[in-house]
């Protein structure tokens, strides 16, 4: 037989590097580009050296956040350098609030995309390769909530929990956050859409979703006040076939009665409440401009505890914030101490211009601030391992979400009240329902024996 020539294999597919910062909504965004990235042919790439599309798609809460971002575009210069075709696009919330400051400190950069043009990145990202330079997309339109159809490719990282937008943006600003100037006025998306689209995920073997937005409590309120959060919860529950629902983030201020009643009664909704104080101190809730008083935040807490049994309480606090006095950060010790919350997120207070604590002078000396946050941290723990060592010998029933890092043969699952729990069970045990028996509880976790 003729020997023909040699012909060489070439990989003419595009392929995306893409490496995601800040918060589920972010996480979100990116499984919603790169969805939309693969239907113009696109791969995944783990390396920015392999990708002909290098993406960070970033976050602009703490000024770490951000330099955390300007740091690795200072790496991806000498890769630029040598591969000018590679093209380098910066999206998300950062991107929505420095905007063509991007291009003036990283001048290597071809693409800024902020989180209301995000729809747009495979006709961007287009642009530059037939020749365009530094293109600027950071319109928001504020009127408008997201379209169904960018969520109909979301690449999902997860095959058991996926993350559902319900509504764009956030209206509280309070005084030290910049989410609401990276994403705009608050928009919701129809009830219908996102009931179709937690059907779909059922039907495609999901057990949970995450709704999300920046305050889930204010679902619906510019949608003529027709909806409301709880009630969607409520549709939810009765119209899909979702094992789990669970939401982020709530802020007290909308925080109702009735979605502490359909919490209770709905069995889909897990009893978790993520409910973000921030300080003990009524004084400082007023800087931050909150519109609620510690009182006020209490009350609600024993409302949510005595109407839904076995929930969790999780909670944001930030420490240092202008003019906090060590009196009024003890108030947030004792506050944590009295509540006993389940587990906080906690952060040092990092100025944001455009923000009105801005103004404020960012007073409270680092080694202050890092002094509190450990302080903060330790008791934090403290109350976590109590409460976790307190399970040991129950049994509780949890999803199980992933391997842990540790081996094939060791699980990660969820309580229904957000407790990880973490085993050891030969076979596959994704995305099943199994009742384990606690044997030790730690920190951050309790480890247990499926029953
Ligand atoms: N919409 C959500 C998420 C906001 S960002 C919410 O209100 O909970 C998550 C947390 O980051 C906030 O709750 C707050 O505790 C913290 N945060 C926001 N801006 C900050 C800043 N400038 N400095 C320090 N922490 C901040
Ligand atoms: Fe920021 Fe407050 Fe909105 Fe949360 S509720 S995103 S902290 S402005
Ligand atoms: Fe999220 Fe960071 Fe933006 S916390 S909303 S990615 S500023």
């Amino acid at each position: 037989m003729e020997k023909g020539p040699d012909v060489i294999m070439q990989d003419l597919t595009p392929k995306v590097y893409l490496q995601t910062y800040g918060c589920q909504m972010n996480k979100l965004d990116s499984e919603v580009m790169l969805g939309l990235l693969a239907k113009e042919g696109y791969r995944c790439v783990g390396r920015p050296e392999e990708a002909d599309v290098i993406l960070y798609n970033t976050c602009s809460v703490r000024e770490h956040a951000e330099d955390k971002v300007w740091s690795e575009l200072g790496f991806l210069r000498a890769l630029k350098k040598e591969h000018p075709e590679k093209i380098l696009g910066i999206t998300g919330c950062m991107a929505q609030n420095v905007k063509e400051l991007v291009f003036k400190r990283a001048p290597h950069v071809d693409l800024v995309v902020g989180t209301g043009e995000e729809h747009r990145i495979a006709e961007l990202i287009e642009g530059i390769r037939q020749g365009e330079r530094q293109t600027l997309a950071v319109e928001i339109d504020h009127g408008r909530a997201p379209d169904p159809a960018v969520f109909q490719t979301t690449q999902r990282g997860s095959q058991v929990k996926a993350w559902v937008e319900i509504m764009a943006g956030c209206d509280q600003m309070c005084a030290y956050c910049v989410v609401p100037f990276t994403r705009g006025r608050e928009r919701s998306r129809p009830a219908r859409d996102i009931l179709d689209e937690v059907k779909g995920l059922a039907d495609r073997g999901f057990k949970e979703v995450t709704l999300l937005g920046q305050n889930v409590n204010a679902y619906g309120q510019d949608l003529g006040g027709e909806e409301d959060f709880a009630e969607l919860l409520h549709q939810l529950n009765q119209r899909s076939a979702i094992s789990r629902i669970r939401f982020l983030t709530s802020h007290p201020n909308n925080a109702t009665s009735r979605l502490a009643q359909v919490m209770a009664e709905a069995e889909r909704v897990c009893e978790h409440l993520h409910l973000p104080v921030q300080t003990g101190s009524d004084r400082i809730l007023k800087l931050m401009n909150r519109g609620y008083t510690v009182d006020d935040y209490r009350s609600l807490v024993d409302e949510f505890r005595s109407a839904v049994p076995g929930i969790s309480i999780t909670t944001d606090l930030i420490v240092g914030f202008p003019t906090e006095t060590e009196e009024e950060f003890a108030m947030t010790l004792d506050l944590v101490r009295e509540l006993e919350f389940d587990s906080a997120f906690l952060f040092k207070y990092s100025p944001r211009k455009g923000t009105a604590a801005y103004w404020m002078r960012d007073d409270v000396e680092e080694e202050i601030k890092k002094r509190r946050h450990q302080e903060i941290l330790a008791l934090v723990q403290e109350i976590s391992l109590r409460k976790h060592r307190a399970q040991e010998g129950s049994e509780v029933e949890i999803l199980v979400e992933r391997h842990a890092r540790k081996g094939p043969q060791t699980w990660v699952g969820r309580a229904r009240d957000f407790r990880k729990v973490v085993f050891r069970g030969e076979g596959s045990y994704l995305g099943r329902f199994v009742n384990v028996r606690i044997t030790e509880g730690r920190v951050d976790h309790l480890l247990g024996t499926p029953q």
